[in-house]
């Protein structure tokens, strides 16, 4: 009996969270041009928060030194020469492609070229952060 009483207690309970839930989801939504106003601009903070984040840590640490970029991104490639990527520093791997111009080197870094990944696969850096690594790489030649 006591046993009964006690499961009719839980299915009160739970009739009642359900009502409570289902009532909520139909309550009729505020569609006054205020009200949709807010509920987007939720959405577009979402999106800022990560925009305010990288330029807050741009302003705060300023960009990424040309050796932070490439220790971190172009090291594993380009000290090696794996994939037949430029080695940092040796100018025979280096004469031929300085040679098509800053800018078409810079692209391709930037865009990607053969197995050399868009961005050295640094997808936040910078334009002047990749550049800063390219020049890194071909400093001491
Ligand atoms: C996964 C390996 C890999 C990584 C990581 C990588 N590179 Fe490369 N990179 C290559 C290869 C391979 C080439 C040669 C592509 C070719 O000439 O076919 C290359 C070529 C280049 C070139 C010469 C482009 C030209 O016009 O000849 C530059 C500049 C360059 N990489 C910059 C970078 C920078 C900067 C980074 C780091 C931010 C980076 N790479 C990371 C593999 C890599």
């Amino acid at each position: 009996m006591l046993k009964v009483v006690k499961s009719r207690r839980v299915v009160a309970m739970l009739l009642a969270f359900a009502m409570g839930t289902a009532s909520a989801a139909m309550m009729p939504q505020d569609m006054s041009d205020e009200a949709i106003a807010e509920r987007i601009k939720a959405i577009g903070k979402v999106k800022l928060a990560g925009d305010e984040e990288s330029s807050q840590q741009a302003s705060s640490d300023g960009p990424r030194s040309g050796q932070a970029v490439y220790d971190k991104f172009c090291m594993a490639c380009h000290t090696s020469g794996a994939l037949g990527a430029p080695k940092i520093n040796v100018a025979a791997d280096w004469e031929a492609r300085l040679e098509q111009g800053m800018e078409t080197v810079f692209n391709h870094a930037w865009d990607g070229y053969n197995a050399m990944p868009p961005k050295g696969t640094c997808n936040d850096c910078s334009e002047e952060e990749i550049q800063a690594a390219i020049d890194y790489m071909i400093a001491d030649i």
